[in-house]
C-alpha cells in the first residue's frame, strides 16, 4: 500500500465567523482532498496574534473557527484537526527559519506591505513582518507535499519553498519542498460591494462580505444588494464586469453548474433575477453548515476534546521533524 500524500493547510481565527472566500477558495477544496490525502488542518492562532486580539474573543474564535471546519465536512476522524498553539514545534521551527531568512527578502512580502500600510508601520509588529516565516515552518513540520490556498496565499508558499531549499542545502537534506494547490476559477472571490477586492475579513464594506454564520436573512440582503454594472446582460467578463463575473463564479461553484450554461439559462432576464437564484443556492450551502455549527458550539467540551486529540497526533509528525531540525543546526540535545 502506498501511503497518502500528505497535505497542509490553516486559517486564522481572526473573526467569529469564516467567509465566503474561506469557504470556497479553502473549505470546500479541503473537505474533497482530505479523502485522498494524509491531511493537517489548524486554525492558525498564533498567526492571529499578530495583530491585536482580546484574549477572550480569541479563544471563543478559535473553537467557532473548529466548529466551521467540521460543519463546513471536515472531519477529525480522517483528517488532523489542530489548534496551532497546542503544538510548540511550530514556534521553535519558526526560530530557526527567522534565522535563515534575510531582512530584504521578508521586507518583500506584499501582503506585510499591504497590512503595514494599513495600520502604519510602527503600529505594525515585528511579528506581522515575520508573519509568512511563521507559515513556512508550519509546512515544512509536516513535510506536506501540497498546500491548498487562495491565490493570495501563493508568495507565501514560495517564500517556504525557498526556505526549505536553503536549510536542505546549509545543513543537509531535511525538508520535503512543498507544491502550492491552488484552484483557478475559485482562487479569489471578490466582495461583493467592492469587486476589485477580494472578499476579505478585514474589508472596510461589512456589506460586501458573506459571512458563514450571517443568518439567512442578512445574506440574501447582501446578495440582493451587490454592486453590478449598467450594461443589464449575465455575461461572464472578470475586466469588464467584476461584480457579474463574482456572482457567477460564486453560483458555478456552490450550484456546480458551470458558468457556460449560467449565461444561457438567465440571458434576457436581469441581474434580480440571478441574484434571487444565487440567494437560494447560497442558503441551501451555508444554512446547514450554520446549523451544525451551532449543535457543536452546544457542546464546546467535546469539542476540545476532538482538538486535543488531534493536537496529540500533530505532535508526533512536528516533534520529530523538530528534533531533526535541532540536530542539524547543532544544538545539544538534553541528557535524559
Ligand atoms: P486566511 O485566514 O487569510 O485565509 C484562509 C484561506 O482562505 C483563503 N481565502 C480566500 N480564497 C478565495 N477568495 C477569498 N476572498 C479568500 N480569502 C481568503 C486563503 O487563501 C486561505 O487559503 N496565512 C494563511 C493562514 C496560514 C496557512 C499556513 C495557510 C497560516 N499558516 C500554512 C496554509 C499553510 C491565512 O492568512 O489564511
Amino acid at each position: 500500500m502506498t501511503a497518502k500524500p500528505r497535505l497542509l493547510s490553516g486559517m486564522q481565527p481572526s473573526a467569529a465567523s469564516l467567509h465566503l472566500g474561506n469557504y470556497i477558495g479553502a473549505l470546500m477544496s479541503w473537505k474533497a482532498l482530505q479523502e485522498t490525502h494524509d491531511a493537517f488542518f489548524f486554525i492558525a492562532d498564533l498567526h492571529a496574534i499578530t495583530v491585536p486580539q482580546d484574549p477572550a474573543t480569541l479563544r471563543e474564535n478559535t473553537r467557532l473557527t473548529a466548529a466551521q471546519y467540521i460543519a463546513a465536512g471536515i472531519d477529525p476522524a480522517k483528517s488532523t484537526l489542530f489548534v496551532q498553539s497546542q503544538v510548540p514545534a511550530h514556534a521553535q521551527l519558526a526560530w530557526v527559519l527567522n534565522t535563515l531568512t534575510g531582512f530584504g527578502e521578508a521586507s518583500r512580502m506584499t501582503q506585510f506591505k499591504d497590512k503595514a500600510a494599513k495600520q502604519g508601520s510602527d503600529a505594525a509588529s515585528v511579528g506581522l513582518f515575520t508573519y509568512p516565516i511563521l507559515q513556512a515552518g508550519d509546512i515544512l513540520l509536516y513535510q506536506a507535499a501540497e498546500v491548498p490556498v487562495g491565490e493570495d496565499q501563493r508568495q507565501h508558499i514560495e517564500l517556504t519553498r525557498d526556505l526549505a531549499t536553503r536549510f536542505n542545502a546549509r545543513f543537509g537534506e531535511t525538508f520535503r519542498i512543498p507544491e502550492p494547490y491552488i484552484l483557478k476559477e475559485t482562487a479569489k472571490i471578490f466582495d461583493l460591494q467592492n469587486p476589485q477586492s477580494k472578499m476579505s475579513k478585514s474589508s472596510e464594506s461589512p456589506a460586501g462580505i458573506v459571512w458563514l454564520l450571517d443568518d439567512a436573512k442578512t445574506t440574501a440582503k447582501k446578495i440582493m444588494r451587490a454592486v453590478t454594472d449598467a450594461d443589464g446582460r449575465v455575461v461572464y467578463d472578470r475586466e469588464a464586469k467584476p461584480g457579474v463575473a463574482n456572482l457567477l463564479t460564486i453560483f458555478s461553484v456552490l450550484g456546480d453548474v458551470p458558468i457556460s450554461s449560467l449565461e444561457e439559462d438567465f440571458a434576457g432576464r436581469g441581474y434580480g433575477d440571478l441574484k434571487k437564484a444565487l440567494v437560494e443556492v447560497v442558503e441551501s450551502t451555508l444554512g446547514p453548515v450554520r446549523e451544525r455549527t451551532l449543535e457543536l458550539l452546544a457542546d464546546p467540551a467535546e469539542l476540545d476534546r476532538i482538538l486535543a486529540a488531534n493536537a496529540d497526533r500533530a505532535n508526533e509528525v512536528a516533534s520529530a521533524t523538530l528534533a531533526d531540525v535541532y540536530d542539524k543546526v547543532g544544538f545539544l540535545p538534553r541528557s535524559s
